[in-house]
């Protein structure tokens, strides 16, 4: 079954085509970033706008680029919740319109297990994982620490309960005027700086029922706070410097509670997903757990992109499920994140 994804939570124009759940025959990804940099974050109008211009010809490239037909498309999958509203509408408007030209279903589909699908995609190189895992879920609006016992199956066991970890980086770089998209920019720039340079706080975030939650605001204000002193004692530390140390606690207080979650599920499988799935820091720091196994996806499947949506969709229409044309769009997903206390 050859699938059609339509990605467009974000700020990411994507559509791709994936053959029985697996397969990645084409996987275009239209980034808007030159859009929204000079405002240093996303504009949602700015994205829903691009989308409405973009998604023809982004899916006309994805059909043509995997050496087929409109006619040879199964089905489609499109994400329609949580994002952007006016970004998700585009997305999910246009697979209607497709499903509906074509006769063929669609499935509208969860952005975040999506993400979790990523590893699952052949051609890539990777290994796949198999269930249950431990699920770390960490992008621009989200930070979830989940059990998963299948493609659709998740137990949230930790959230954020403030500010997302790629919210975080985004608003550290904004500050400072370090340059956007803030993550890879912050990555970048940490390795080549001094990690111990400043010693930010971690959140005492760590017991009871929160065990296996994070927090971000504190941080994100400690290191944004910081930014006058720094100022005035430019020559002692660097931009790198405070880069480094703001990735190293913001990666620590991720590691505290997946460590505390595989601890006590006794899962030793993790899976990452989302665009600070890429950090480079996060990968090592993960790769010295020795006594478990960490999965995350290649670099260009840790951000929005279409053909994890295309393949996730697979699974539902190869079990009959499939969408009605009055599904509509959802902005957040209810336990994706926590209220404190
Ligand atoms: O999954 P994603 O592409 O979009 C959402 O669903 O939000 O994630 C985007 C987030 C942004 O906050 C971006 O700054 C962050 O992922 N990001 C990174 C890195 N690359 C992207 N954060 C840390 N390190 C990176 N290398
Ligand atoms: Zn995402």
């Amino acid at each position: 079954m050859k699938v059609l994804g339509i990605e467009t939570s974000c700020d990411e124009c994507s559509a791709a085509v994936v053959e029985d759940g697996e397969k990645i025959l084409s996987n275009i990804i239209a980034t808007q970033i030159p859009f929204h940099a000079p405002w240093n974050g996303v504009v949602p109008e700015i994205a829903s706008r691009k989308h409405i211009e973009w998604i023809y010809a982004v899916t006309k490239e994805a059909i043509d680029k995997a050496g087929l037909d409109v006619k040879d498309i199964d089905a489609v999958s499109v994400t329609n919740r949580p994002g952007l509203l006016g970004s998700l509408l585009v997305g999910l408007t246009f697979a209607k319109a497709f499903s509906w030209a074509r006769g063929i279903p669609f499935i509208a589909v969860d952005h975040m297990l999506a993400h979790l699908y990523a590893p699952r995609l052949t051609g890539l190189g990777n290994d796949k994982p198999e269930y249950p895992f431990l699920g770390l879920l960490v992008s621009g609006g989200h930070t979830i620490i989940c059990r998963a016992d299948n493609f659709d199956e998740i137990t949230v066991l930790g959230t954020t309960i403030d500010d997302a970890v790629g919210e975080a980086f985004d608003k550290v770089a904004k500050f400072y005027n370090f340059g956007y998209p803030g993550g890879s920019v912050i990555d970048k720039m940490s390795q080549s700086g001094d990690s111990s340079a400043f010693n930010f706080p971690m959140p005492s975030l760590h017991k009871g029922d929160h065990r296996y939650d994070v927090s971000y605001s504190g941080l994100k204000n400690a290191v944004i706070n910081q930014l006058d002193i720094f100022k005035k004692k430019k020559n002692a530390h660097s931009n790198e410097d405070i880069a480094a140390s703001f990735q190293k606690t913001a990666v620590n207080i991720l590691l505290r509670a997946l460590l505390n979650a595989a601890e006590d599920t006794g899962l030793s499988t993790i899976v990452a997903g989302g665009g600070v799935a890429a950090n480079s820091y996060l990968r090592s720091c993960l790769a010295q757990q020795t006594h478990l196994r960490c999965i995350f996806p290649p670099i260009e499947l840790c951000g929005d992109n279409a053909a994890m949506v295309a393949g996730i969709g697979y699974h539902y229409l190869r079990r009959g499920e499939q969408s009605e044309f009055n599904v509509t769009a959802s902005a957040r997903v209810s336990g994706f994140k926590k209220k404190y206390p």
